[in-house]
């Protein structure tokens, strides 16, 4: 027995004194091995326990396993010990606490369209003009005839309109069309049909039409302007405009009024803004050519025009009192300029990579 206790008490002190050295859980593995694996020292004792006298054997082992329990929780300390260890190592070497956290969420943000929407707004009510909506759905006489469009107009094409429906009024023996609106103009017809002048009114809201590429969606989006009273001219028109423009793309900005034609509007100009992508140089400053002014240095931004005297007549208005303008403006197309975007569709996948980025 007394031979038993002095081989115990050697490999304690064996193991007390080796222990220090053990530095990584690879050291360990061998500790623990050569103390209490298959054929380690531990190990070994309990194995010869059966030789023992038959007296000698409940004290031996005791004894052993005392042993064996001591040296399993030091090996438990330790392991825990060198994992803390490690993970301060870490910190210290792997861990760049400098790199940004990681976003699970994001807020939600406004879309590209809807923010253009609303700084037009804003610019067009800081000029005095309240905001109207009219209806997606419209008659052929609102969106085609009051404007001045007979039935033989190139733009009530079945290319160009999208045809909703027959409606019929069984008592008065008519039959109307049913479209969606191909621009906010009609919405022209219903203010001024409701409200007498002076008016200053813009309508946002989307419009429809059977065409589909890069530049052109089957809905999209317009702002109306209609600014009706005594003595307006085109000067009020032109100027108007420009203040808007400079507001929107900044007061540097190149702004040309060019002769063009509205059934509703005479005269009509279309208004042009020096390109937003070149600065109006026709070549960006690598020197390859401008594709979205076409290397003009110009970009169509707006149509617009003395209100038409017929649209006056067709409300009820004495044209020879009343004068007017009005105007159209792509909200697409403001977006496209302003973010430098070359296809419409983006704004309609909703691809968050793309929304993420306004
Ligand atoms: N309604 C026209 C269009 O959609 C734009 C416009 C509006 C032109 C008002 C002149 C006056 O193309």
């Amino acid at each position: 027995m007394n031979e038993l206790s002095g081989k115990l008490s050697a490999i304690e002190a064996e193991a007390s004194a080796s222990l220090p050295s053990v530095k990584s859980a690879e050291d360990l593995k061998v500790f623990k091995a050569k103390y209490l694996g298959r054929n380690g020292l531990v190990t070994d004792l309990l194995k010869m326990l059966g030789s023992l006298p038959a007296a000698d054997k409940p004290d031996a082992g005791k004894q052993i396993n005392q042993l064996k329990e001591k040296l399993l929780s030091k090996i438990g300390e330790t392991e825990s010990k060198l994992q803390s260890l490690s993970l301060d190592e870490a910190l210290k070497t792997g861990v760049d606490i400098t790199l940004p956290g990681r976003v699970f969420s994001e807020p939600g943000r406004l879309h590209p369209i809807t923010q253009i929407m609303q700084k037009v707004q804003e610019i067009f009510m800081g000029l005095g003009f309240s905001v109207y909506e009219g209806s997606e759905i419209e008659t052929d006489y609102y969106n085609f005839q009051a404007l001045n469009m007979p039935p033989d107009h190139p733009a009530r094409d079945m290319q160009d309109t999208f045809y909703v429906c027959q409606t019929s009024d069984v008592r008065r023996q008519t039959s109307e069309e049913l479209l969606l609106r191909t621009h906010t103009s009609p919405v022209q017809i219903h203010v001024m049909k409701k409200f007498k002048p002076p008016l200053r009114m813009i309508v946002p809201g989307a419009v429809y039409r059977r065409d589909a590429d890069v530049t052109h969606s089957p809905m999209f989006h317009q702002v109306e302007g209609l600014m009706v009273g005594d003595g307006i001219t085109m000067g009020d028109l032109k100027g108007v405009l420009t203040e808007f423009l400079h507001q929107m793309f900044g007061a540097k900005t190149n702004v040309r009024f060019r002769p063009s034609f509205f059934p509703f509007t005479e005269p009509s100009a279309e208004v042009d803004i020096q390109c937003v992508i070149c600065a109006g140089k026709k070549t960006l400053a690598d020197g390859s050519p401008c594709r979205v002014c076409k290397q003009t240095g110009w970009m169509e931004i707006l149509g617009s025009g003395m209100v038409n005297p017929k649209v006056f007549e067709n409300v009820g208005l004495d044209p020879a009192k009343t004068k007017g303008f009005a105007f159209g403006l792509g909200i697409e197309r403001v977006a496209m300029l302003k973010f430098g975007i070359s296809d419409i569709r983006l704004f309609f996948e909703n691809d968050l990579r793309f929304l993420g980025q306004f």
